[in-house]
């Protein structure tokens, strides 16, 4: 499932991401040779969009249709895109979105351009609002995104790794793009805080289906996280009931662990981790107008196949 399905019925949101994908093609573009056409083919495999969908739900109903939504939008799309190409080569993920992965497709040199490409395009795009707070936003975002990367190499095959250190991790390499999302289009701080757990509530829902999810659905092989020891909360809280979890997490080979995980009920505390996070988000929007997609989508970011 679509987890923006939930929020299509908003008015104006069909037509933002509509201008969003037309600008997002012009500026991969902008710089035609190799590396416009390799972004140009993850362009064309779509995505949820989630992040400018913050932007613009988290704006002031009367600034959404306006150029600042649509460009902020736009540049951290960018940030997400050039992140996944990263990750994809870091992680040795073979497929995204249904479809080889540009590491995969083109090599490691063409990816590392491709993901360093995107990145200066999005500041590219975002210093067309002349705004330095935006700038100082996304820029200090992004380093978390590196930090949050950064932790989870120096996490790798800690099957002990403390429930604490993986929600920092979590924050940084989620939440805080989605806090910035939902800033750049002119949220108030509150509607960051929203963003910073919502991320958290996703990344949670999203390393619950790198257990469990099925292909057709998220567009990705499962048990990436336990084939690199990610320690990720389902792994890391399936590690304290069963040892042949924590084996494996830590790098031996243990060929059923993937459905130990799964047997050892550590999916279902996950999701009441998330939940936790979800409604956590949804205080943040009390007493704020125009954000029933925003309240919805603190559910559909959990309960989510894809
Ligand atoms: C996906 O996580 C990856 C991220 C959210 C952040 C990755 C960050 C970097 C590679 C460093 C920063 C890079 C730049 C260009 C600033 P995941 O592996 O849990 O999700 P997945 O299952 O979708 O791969
Ligand atoms: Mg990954």
């Amino acid at each position: 499932m679509n987890a923006l399905t939930a929020i299509r019925s908003d008015p104006g949101l069909e037509d933002y991401l509509a201008r969003l994908e037309a600008r997002l093609e012009t500026a991969v573009a902008s710089h035609p040779g190799v590396l416009a056409d390799v972004v140009k083919e993850s362009l064309k495999a779509g995505g949820k969009r989630l992040r400018p969908a913050l932007t613009y739900l988290s704006a002031p109903p009367s600034q959404r249709s306006g150029d600042t939504c649509l460009i902020a939008g736009v540049a951290v799309e960018l940030i997400h895109m050039a992140t996944l190409v990263h990750d994809d080569m870091l992680d040795g993920a073979d497929l995204r979105r249904g479809q080889p992965t540009i590491w995969v497709s083109h090599g490691r040199e063409t990816a590392k351009a491709a993901g360093d490409y995107l990145f200066a395009l999005a500041f590219a795009e975002l210093g067309r609002l002349d705004d330095l707070e935006a700038i100082r936003a996304l820029s200090g975002a992004t380093l978390s995104l590196a930090r949050g990367e950064a932790l989870q190499r120096r996490q790798a095959f800690r099957a002990d790794t403390s429930v604490e250190d993986y929600m920092l991790r979590a924050s940084l390499k989620t939440g805080k793009l989605f806090e910035a999302s939902c800033r750049l289009g002119g949220g108030d701080v509150r509607m960051g805080e929203f963003g910073l757990d919502l991320g958290v509530a996703f990344q949670i829902a999203d390393d619950i289906l790198d257990c469990s999810g099925d292909f057709d659905t998220t567009g990705k092989a499962a048990g990436v996280d336990l084939r690199d020891g990610t320690p990720t909360l389902p792994l890391i809280l399936a590690s304290r009931t069963d040892q042949e979890v924590a084996r494996a997490l830590s790098g031996e080979h243990v060929p059923d662990a993937l459905e130990r995980v799964v047997a050892s009920g550590a999916l279902e505390k996950s999701r009441e981790v998330a939940w936790s996070s979800a409604a956590s988000a949804r205080e943040k929007l009390a007493g704020a107008a125009g954000v029933d997609a925003l309240y919805a989508l603190t559910y559909a970011v959990v309960d989510r196949e894809g």
